[in-house]
């Protein structure tokens, strides 16, 4: 193979990455928009008192994604403060989301209007089950 076939090549398997990535957060905003958007609003403002925001807030921008993944699986009603609010409000579990899905929903959520973390991984969704 010359250098022009290796370098048409390398852009076709670029290309292909990009766009699993973009699928995967396409997924990702299907999942939100059919589970989580009915409290956590299409611009992840949540509702004040009632829903935690997604956007902007920092357990969903950090670093603890075991504890992100629990949420998603379990449902949450901690009514512990989360940057300094409470929610009267309780979450639903998922327990039917593939890890698959849980890795697409909190990539897109972590990577939606102002929040920029690092896309979750169906790896790391797996090595967060085996933790608990
Ligand atoms: C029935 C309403 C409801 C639905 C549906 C819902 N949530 Fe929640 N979510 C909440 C509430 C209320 C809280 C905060 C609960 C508390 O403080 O005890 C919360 C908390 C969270 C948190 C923790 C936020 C933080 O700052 O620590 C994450 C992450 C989250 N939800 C993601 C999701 C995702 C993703 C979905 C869809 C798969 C979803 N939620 C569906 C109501 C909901």
């Amino acid at each position: 193979m010359n250098i022009k076939q290796w370098s048409v090549l390398s852009l076709f398997i670029f290309c292909c990455a990009m766009s699993l990535q973009a699928q995967d957060i396409a997924k990702g905003k299907k999942i939100y928009a059919t589970r989580c958007l009915v409290c956590h609003q299409a611009d992840g403002g949540g509702v004040p008192n009632m829903n935690a925001p997604l956007d902007g807030a920092s357990n969903v921008v950090g670093n603890n994604i075991a504890r992100l993944v629990r949420i998603i699986k379990k449902g949450y009603n901690e009514k512990i403060a989360l940057d300094g609010f409470y929610y009267s409000n309780a979450m639903t579990a998922n327990p039917d989301l593939s890890d698959a899905d849980i890795a697409n929903v909190l990539s897109y959520v972590r990577t939606s209007w102002s929040n920029s973390a690092s896309k979750i991984t169906v790896a790391q969704v797996q090595a967060a089950k085996s933790k608990k």
